[in-house]
Parts: C-alpha cells; structure tokens; sequence
C-alpha cells in the first residue's frame, strides 16, 4: 500500500535546502527586527518621560515670569519653542490659571486643527502640568505628544535593516547551497542515477566512489551489488548454456531413437501389406488389418515425436517448392473423407474460384497442419455434425500473399482455461481425452512451431459444446 505524501515528503533535497534556507533567513530577520524595535521603542519610552519631566521644568522657568506679566509674545516664542525643537511635540497649549487659554501653537503638520481633534489620533498623549512662581499655581502647559514620526522612522529603519540583512542572509545561503550541492546533492544525484541503472537491468558499470564518507559507504554497498548480480548472471547463463546441451542431447537421443524405430516399422508395415496382398482365411485377413492399423497408428506417433524433437532441437528445415494450395486443400479432404464419412460428419471445402492459389514454400508442412487440424475437428465432433474448412487470402501485394485458413467444426468445444495452453507441447485437455480420443497431444504445439518457423501465427475461437474454429495465417510468395 502506498502512503499518501504530504509537501515536504514530495521535495527533492535542493528543493528542501532552499525552502529551509529562506525560512532560516526570515526567521532570523524577523527576530532581529523584532529586538529591534522592541528595543528601540523601550528606550523612546524612556526618552519621552525623561523629555516629559524636563520640558515641564524647561516651561515652568521660560514662561513663570511672561504669564506673570501677560506677556503674550513672550509666552508664544517659548511655546512655539517645544513644537519647533522637539520633534515628537506637534502642539502646546498655555492656560492661566483660570484654565483660559492664552497661547497655542502647533506643528504645521496639524495645523488647523482643534487642539481636543488632535487627541483622537492613535499614537498621540496629552501631558499637562502646573506653572507655579514662588510655590503659587499662576497657569497650566499642556503638550500633544505623538510618536508618529519615530514609529515611522523605526519601520524604515526595520526595512532597510532585514533588507541588508536578507542580502546578507542570501549570499551566506547561496553559499552554503552550493557547498551542500557539491557534498550531498550531486553524490545522491550520482547514486540515484546507479540505481536507476541497476533497476532498469544494466549492471556492466560501476558507480563512482564519493568522498563523503556516508556516500562513500552507499557508493560501496551499490557496488559490491552490482558485483553480486553479475556474478549470479554469469552463473545462470552457466546453468541455463548446460540446460540447453542437456536438452539438445535429450532431443537428438529421441530422434535418433524414433528413427530407428521407424525403419523395422516400415519393414511390419510393408510386409503385412505383402502378405494381406496373398491368399488368406477371413481370420488371418482380420487379424492381419488390424496389425497393420495398429502399426499405422504407431508409425504416426513415431513421426509426430520425431518432428517434434526435430523442432527442438532447431534441426527441421522448411522446403521451397512451387505448389498448388488447392491441391493441397483437396489431398487433405481425401485423406480424411472416410473417417469423416464413418461418423457422418459433413466435411466442406470453401475458397474463392477465382483467386489464383499457386504459391511458394513448403506444401508437406502445410498439409500436416491441415490435416491435424481437420483431423482434431473430426476427432472432436459427434455423429452428423459439420466440419468446414476455409481459405481466404486476405492481402496480395510484392509478388507474396497473407492466407487465412479456418477449421471450423461444431464439436465438444474447449474450456477457456484450457485455450492458453492449448498450443503447448502434451496439453491434451484432459487424460480422458487420451483415453477416449487417442492422439499424443502432440499435433497442435508441431503446428505451431512448423507455423512460427514460417513467420505466421495461430490461434482458436471456441465454445463449449457449440464447436471450435482453430485458424492459421501465412504469408506466402507468389508460385508459378
Ligand atoms: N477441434 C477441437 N475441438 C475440441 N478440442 C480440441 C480440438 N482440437 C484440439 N482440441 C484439444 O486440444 C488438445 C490438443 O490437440 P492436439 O492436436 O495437440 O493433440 P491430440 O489431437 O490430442 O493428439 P495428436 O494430435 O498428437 O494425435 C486435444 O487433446 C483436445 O483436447
Ligand atoms: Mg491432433
């Protein structure tokens, strides 16, 4: 079962390095701008209440003696000295000591504004003291202070600085990538590539020895692998060359035994068709047939095993002889007109009179896949059923010819487990088959090979009890 990955799961190490590269470097500016600021607005606090304390002190001895005499002018320079020299006072307000006010004078920043407007900004406080002579309350200054400007000196500042310290932050970054590249990256890379190569069946390499020591150990390991298998493969291909001998020398043994078995074969046959040709009483004719019969069937196994053999042991050679293919067709339909004839069954010829039929190549090999095939639908069709037998020619061009010939039967049918191996050597369906049917299980895997050997293909359309259709395709050149 494969598990579901999440982002990071999916990332390549050079994808992860960068990520984690970027997230350290707005981490650590995110830090630094936040001491910063909180540092610096800290020590603003305590600027403003140090300037709070000594800008009452600074009123009190400026304006004592200008509320004492009314001296309006006076009052003003003094009062428009806090806004102008201290930078974080936008306004200041002078009242005497019945509250009225006798002088206001603000940033041109605000100006125009009502004094008790000012206050509803964020960032602005308002501080107030008494203004005494000789320990007697004569009047009262108020300020507006705002930390405007400093906040948004300090922002500029905390921009300019993780700016820095972001270029500073990527040039660290973009070297320590490449150190990483070169020591982790690349090695990886190198052994990803090896063990795509081993995967994909290519061990006639070795992968590069890494000098980094966990790499090293991984380049090692692949290696000593790859070793292994080759090894293991020069020692199949050992097992699998002394198979291959042992095989040949098992086919070459049955066909010679099959050939030596052939020729006192022969010999029975003739001499009981000999002796069948002479004078005899009705028993000795009888039992005489059926030796002959008996020797005939075994005369056909003999010759289905000495093909076979043949065939393995890559030693049957195809002829090339100009033939007629319905001379052919027709051979084959009366050789097995009598056993069709014994179980009824209606056996059919059919192709196109028009067609011309003379080809080149091995006519003994094609009749021998016919008549197994046509044999087969006989064998394996009940009392009056139908046994057709099908050439078409489906392409004609170059001076060669596709042929397409269908046996079509309606007989037991085959099982569809059974189609796969249909065409291996012994795949009777089943034992009953032999014991009801007779044959080796030889016929269709011979037709098969001598097929494949003449660059064509076979194969079998079937249901069960509804009848089979087994079809061939070859292609031919044209005969004279
Ligand atoms: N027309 C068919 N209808 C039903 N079953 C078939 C047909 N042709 C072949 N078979 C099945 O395929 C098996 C293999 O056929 P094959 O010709 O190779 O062997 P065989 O006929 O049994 O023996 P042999 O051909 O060596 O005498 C048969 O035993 C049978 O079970
Ligand atoms: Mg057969």
């Amino acid at each position: 079962m494969t598990k579901s990955k999440n982002f990071f799961e999916k990332l390549s190490i050079t994808q992860e390095l960068i990520i984690s590269v970027i997230a350290v470097i707005f981490l650590m500016i995110s830090l630094l701008g936040f001491i910063v600021a909180k540092a610096l607005i800290k020590s603003n606090e305590e600027k403003i209440a140090w300037q709070k304390k000594s800008n009452l002190q600074i009123a009190t001895s400026l304006l004592a003696d200008p509320i004492w005499t009314v001296d309006t002018n006076n009052i003003k320079n003094a009062a428009s000295t806090f806004v102008r020299d201290d930078n974080q006072i936008i306004a200041v307000r002078v009242l005497d000591e019945y509250g009225d006010i006798l002088v206001e004078s603000r940033d041109h920043s605000v100006a125009g504004i009502e004094f008790k407007e000012l206050l509803k900004t964020k960032n602005r406080f308002l501080d107030a003291g008494d203004i005494k002579r000789n320990n007697e309350k004569i009047g009262s200054i108020e300020f507006i202070y705002s930390t405007q400007k400093f906040n948004d000196e300090l922002t500029w500042l905390i921009i300019k600085l993780g700016f820095s310290f972001f270029l500073v932050g990527l040039g660290f970054g973009l070297i320590i990538l490449w150190r990483l590249k070169k020591t982790i990256t690349e090695p990886v890379n190198r052994i990803v590539e090896g063990s795509k190569k081993i995967a994909e069946g290519n061990y006639q390499f070795q992968v590069e020895e890494e000098y980094v020591l966990e790499f090293q150990q991984i380049a090692q390991a692949l290696n000593v692998a790859i070793r292994a298998i080759n090894e293991r493969d020069l020692e199949l291909k050992r097992q699998i060359i002394k198979a291959e001998l042992a095989t040949k020398a098992k086919s070459n043994f049955v066909s010679t035994m099959s050939h030596e078995i052939r020729t006192p074969l022969n010999a029975i046959i003739g001499l009981t068709e000999l002796t069948l040709d002479s004078e005899l009483t009705g028993d000795q004719r009888d039992n005489l047939e059926t030796a002959k019969l008996s020797a005939d069937s075994l005369l056909s196994i003999i010759n289905d095993i000495l093909d076979f053999s043949k065939i393995e042991a890559g030693r049957l050679e195809l002829e090339t002889l100009d033939f007629d293919m319905i001379d052919v067709l027709q051979e084959c339909e009366r050789i097995l007109s009598l056993s069709a004839k014994k179980k009824s069954i209606g056996l059919r010829l059919y192709f196109a009179l028009e067609e011309n039929y003379l080809f080149k190549g091995d006519p003994f090999r094609i009749k021998q896949i016919l008549l197994n095939l046509i044999n087969n639908a006989i064998k394996f069709t009940p009392e009056g059923g139908e046994v057709h037998v099908r050439l078409d020619i489906i392409d004609r061009n170059n001076s060669a010819a596709l042929l397409r010939f269908e046996v079509q039967d309606t007989g037991i049918g085959i099982d569809k487990n059974k189609m796969e191996n249909l065409f291996e050597a012994f795949s009777q369906e089943d034992q009953s088959t032999t014991r009801k049917f007779g044959g080796t299980g030889l016929g269709l895997s011979i037709s098969k090979r001598l097929i494949d050997l003449m660059g064509g293909m076979i194969g079998v359309d079937s249901e069960v009890n509804v009848g089979s259709t087994f079809w061939f395709q070859i292609r031919l050149k044209e005969g004279k």
